[in-house]
């Protein structure tokens, strides 16, 4: 889905289909609307969510040795660009790129940071790609004069996939970035308590996060959900490494769209999102698995997060 209208009618139909599942679920992908986008970006601002300023100092810190993996004339392709924040230090680092993908879900938002950043870079071609990367994805052919591909995925946004999902998602990574590789942030398993903060912040941001995916679902699709009448509901599993966010219906309700009637139960849930986390060996054999090579990875002093460059083997070309 390469398109603005494309991508909205998709929330529709995950959400039906997501309302008719056991347990209820939607992609965290639909949190993304220009609301959803405004207030992640406070989220990233909390005192309690650590990943964002974690992150942004690993890089501040070691652009340089990064921008040595990445290399000279490199085809930069962001996955879940968002505010495009993260990739002005790196821009600052890198030799020559040749041209920068951003893409990202939230097409009008990718617009309008696009055109700044290209604003600021007058020597660098910025070419937004309102999309889906979640799924195949038909990325512009390199330039001309660009060496190789190169990716570039931050904020541990790979812990909303599954284990099982991000394996795929890394696999075809391998086959888009050979010759390339990948630059990849990956929150890590830390204290229970540090997990539980940073999703449950004090301001009740997190909780208005969570909430506007039922408000976007009344604005765009006429449902009818009483935002008063659902609860955020996030907690770490300890089991699956993971922190789970969850809508929790208040009370026994039923919500239409769509033409159709849901009902929830008291205690029921709507599962929005799963926020994964790794252990850095545990992240690199996910990797190895992939088909791509771990060749450094950079952590803060803390060992909250971590940055991973992977390189992605070009394709075996035999000798004529
Ligand atoms: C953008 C997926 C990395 O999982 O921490 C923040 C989204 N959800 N607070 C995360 C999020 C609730 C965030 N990612």
């Amino acid at each position: 889905m390469t398109d603005e209208r494309a991508a909205d009618s998709g929330f529709g139909q995950a959400l039906n289909e997501g309302l008719l599942r056991e347990p209820r679920q939607v992609a965290p992908k639909f949190f993304y609307d220009q609301q959803g986008s405004a207030l992640f970006d406070r989220i990233c601002e909390l005192p309690e969510y650590y990943p964002t300023r974690t992150e942004f100092a690993i890089l501040r810190q070691h652009a340089g040795e990064m921008a040595e993996c990445l290399g000279a004339h490199a085809d930069l392709i962001e996955f879940g660009a968002g505010s495009l924040q993260k990739i002005r230090l790196l821009l600052g680092a890198l030799r020559q790129p040749a041209r920068f993908v951003p893409i990202d879900i939230s097409a009008e938002h990718l617009h309008a940071e696009a055109r700044r950043l290209a604003a600021e870079h007058p020597g660098l071609a910025v070419l937004p790609l309102a999309g889906d990367f979640s799924a195949e994805l038909v990325l512009p052919p390199p330039l001309a004069g660009s060496a190789r591909r190169v990716g570039f995925f931050p904020g541990s946004s790979i812990g909303n996939f599954t284990p099982a999902e991000a394996l795929q998602f890394l696999h075809r990574c391998a086959r888009w970035l050979a010759g390339g590789g990948l630059l990849v942030g990956v929150d890590l398993v830390k204290a229970p308590a540090l997990l539980h903060a940073a999703y449950n912040d004090s301001q009740g941001i997190t909780a208005a996060f969570n909430l506007n995916l039922l408000a976007r679902a009344n604005r765009e699709l006429g449902a009818n959900f009483d935002l008063g009448g659902f609860h955020h509901h996030a907690f770490y599993e300890p089991r699956l490494q993971r922190i789970e966010m969850h809508l929790l219906s208040a009370r026994a309700q039923t919500v239409q769209f769509g033409g159709e009637r849901f009902e929830f139960a008291e205690g029921q849930t709507l599962h929005t999102e799963n926020s994964c986390k790794y252990t850095v060996d545990g992240f690199q054999a996910l990797a190895r698995a992939a088909g791509l090579q771990p060749q450094a990875v950079w952590t803060d002093a803390q060992r909250l997060f971590s940055v991973h460059w992977l390189a992605a083997p070009a394709p075996f070309t035999p000798a004529t």
